[in-house]
């Protein structure tokens, strides 16, 4: 089992979008005993993204709207048993943990203590006969949200729009990872995946080549996903992925392409 974490302190830097597109995308490669990946989505967003756009919080009477669905109660006390994953109506092979607005208040008291911090960590490892990949949606911050996604993490995975905002982050990044090694020593940097890539603008250009100089010292750089604002919106309101709705547009090859390469490099 391999736990991921898609974290940029940035905010709107396609943490989300990749964790459904590369999900979806997993759901339907083969392990290696030859059967589809088991796939587990996690949303540890008080913003609750990844859990509206799998379809989760559609109905009201949903129990996705609970409390007691999130992993609230995990990250408060990691004996606890682990909430029943959803199935999204459209990616029937995903399983989902929503999250709830008042994940928010963990976000300080998570930091007050290293054995809140590493909860996260304990508890996903029980789940190590169930699932091939789980993937972690975590917030634009550097809470204690996103330091127990880290801690319980093999890898981190660095989405980073090719806009200048993205890059002046970085240092932000590396140093939030750097503190998180205290507790987990072995977590890297899976990949940083440039998107939002518009290579008919000069700027972004510039980033990419300053993102492939600059930052290959410290992680692999993944292929490119190219901006395509019609497509990544469409996706939203119909509760799908791209290469679900769309198998044949371009942006699909290319997610693949980034899958090809994260699953090379962890
Ligand atoms: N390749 C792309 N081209 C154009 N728009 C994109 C692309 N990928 C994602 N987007 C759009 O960018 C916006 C931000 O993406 P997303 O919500 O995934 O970012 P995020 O990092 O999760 O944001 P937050 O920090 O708020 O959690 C969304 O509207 C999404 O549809
Ligand atoms: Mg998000």
């Amino acid at each position: 089992m391999k736990i991921l974490s898609f974290w940029n302190e940035a905010g709107g830097a396609t943490k989300t979008t990749m964790v459904a597109e590369l999900g979806y995308l997993l759901s339907t490669r083969q392990n290696e005993a030859g059967s589809a990946n088991r796939v587990l989505l996690i949303d540890l967003d008080p913003q609750r993204s990844l859990t509206r756009r799998m379809g989760l919080l559609d109905d009201p009477s949903s129990k996705a709207h609970r409390l007691g669905a999130t992993l609230n109660i995990i990250l408060q006390e990691a004996e606890n048993d682990f909430p029943e994953p959803f199935i999204p109506e459209r990616m029937p092979a995903l399983r989902v943990i929503p999250a709830h607005q008042q994940l928010r208040s963990l976000d300080n008291i998570l930091m007050t203590d290293d054995s809140l911090l590493i909860g996260l960590r304990d508890a996903l490892h029980r789940l190590e006969a169930d699932y091939d990949y789980i993937l972690i949606d975590t917030p634009p911050s550097n809470g204690g949200l996103t330091r127990a996604a880290l801690v319980a993490s093999d890898a981190a995975v660095i989405p980073m729009p090719t806009h200048i905002k993205s890059v002046e982050n970085i240092e932000n990044v590396t140093q939030v990872l750097a503190q998180c090694r205290r507790l987990n020593p072995s977590l890297q940097i899976a990949s940083f995946i440039p998107t939002v890539y518009n290579k008919q603008r000069t700027q972004d250009r510039e980033i990419y080549e300053m993102v492939a100089q600059q930052l290959s010292d410290l992680a692999p750089i993944s292929p490119p996903v190219t901006e395509r604002p019609a497509i990544f919106r469409d996706v939203l309101p119909a509760r799908g992925a791209v290469a679900l709705d769309q198998p044949g547009n371009p942006a699909t090859q290319e997610l693949n392409a980034v899958l090809d390469h994260l699953l090379e490099v962890i």
